[in-house]
């Protein structure tokens, strides 16, 4: 994200407010004891957070593929209204509901980590398919392993994971998404990986369909990814970056295509007009269906053939 400019720390704990740095919750919590429960991290930008209403039905989906039960919308949007009030700077709000059923609502600074240009990949074998574990792609608070994969990568010299599944399809990062440009096609893990199903991505298949750039979801090993033209990560807190490094070989970095979106992703979460020609307002999500889902066969057939394949009935579905 972002320019550092002051936020103020603040956080409800159950509908009590207090300083962010003296918040706290029971040692006994589910949450604690057992990283039981979801949570959601929002872009606030110029303090308007970013698809809030998208935000709090991915934690209700999350919740609810563990067991757990919904969280209260009009409660968490209450506290949202608290800790938001008089913000008018980017920041980073968080919503944390846990097994115990205690309500967390944060806002701070936008987190300054390393922005992960340099990737190395890592084994993700808790990124199972989705039909063969419902609990795949929630955002539990059980993140213990996605950070553990982040500072084995730094200790390999990147800056941070790039997550791989026992197959080796390429899946997301620990707490980004990954989608790369070839041949003027913006590709994307399938959702049926049992990956997050990022808002910032669907953002930039939304803007890309937009823009008339055809958006394929599938499977794809990391060679197809190092082929890449333009590689690029985002999350909800990030703009969208391009990567120069994949497990030491260097990639072309920035491109047009990338440059574009992310321009697009920045003015749509600012609520800036789209395009200087005054279409479409921004507010209102752009239209267009981003992505017709596509499983590749196996490692062999992904990318190559198969894309160019892909992109015909990506291009056939839209007309
Ligand atoms: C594992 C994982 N994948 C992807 C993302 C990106 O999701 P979003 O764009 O909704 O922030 C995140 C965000 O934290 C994440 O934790």
């Amino acid at each position: 994200m972002i320019e550092s400019q002051h936020v103020p720390r603040r956080a409800r704990v159950d509908g009590a407010d207090h300083p962010l740095e003296e918040a706290v919750v029971a040692v006994l919590d589910e949450g604690f004891t057992r990283g039981d429960g979801a949570f959601e991290t929002i872009g606030v930008w110029d303090g308007r957070p970013f698809r809030l209403e998208d935000h709090l039905e991915r934690l209700t989906g999350s919740l609810t593929s563990m067991r757990l039960p919904p969280p209260d919308p009009d409660a968490l949007l209450a506290d949202v209204e608290v800790v938001l009030d008089g913000i008018d700077v980017d920041a980073a709000l968080k919503l944390f509901v846990t097994g115990s059923g205690t309500r967390v609502v944060t806002v701070d600074a936008p987190p300054h980590r390393t922005l992960p240009r340099r990737l190395v990949t890592q084994p993700a074998p808790w990124v199972r398919p989705l039909d063969t574990w419902e609990y795949a792609g929630a955002k539990s608070l059980s993140y213990g392993p996605n950070m553990a994969a982040t500072r084995a990568a730094q200790a390999a010299g990147g800056d941070d994971a790039l997550l791989v599944t026992l197959e080796g399809w390429v899946a997301e990062g620990p707490t980004f998404q990954i989608c790369w440009v070839a041949d003027g096609v913006l590709h994307t893990p399938a959702r049926g990986l049992g990956v997050v199903d990022s808002i910032s991505r669907r953002s930039v298949e939304a803007l890309a369909a937009q823009r008339s750039i055809p958006v394929v979801a599938g499977r794809w090993n990391v060679e197809a990814v190092q082929a890449a033209d333009e590689v690029l990560v985002s999350s909800s807190v990030r703009p969208l970056l391009a990567v120069v490094e994949i497990d030491g070989v260097a990639l072309p970095g920035a491109g047009s295509i990338g440059t574009q979106l992310a321009e697009d992703l920045d003015r749509w979460r600012r609520g800036v007009a789209l395009r200087d020609e005054g279409e479409p307002a921004a507010e209102t999500e752009p239209a267009g269906e981003a992505v017709e889902a596509h499983e590749a066969g196996g490692i062999d057939e992904a990318g190559g053939d198969d894309v160019v394949d892909e992109v015909a009935k990506v291009e056939e579905g839209r007309a």
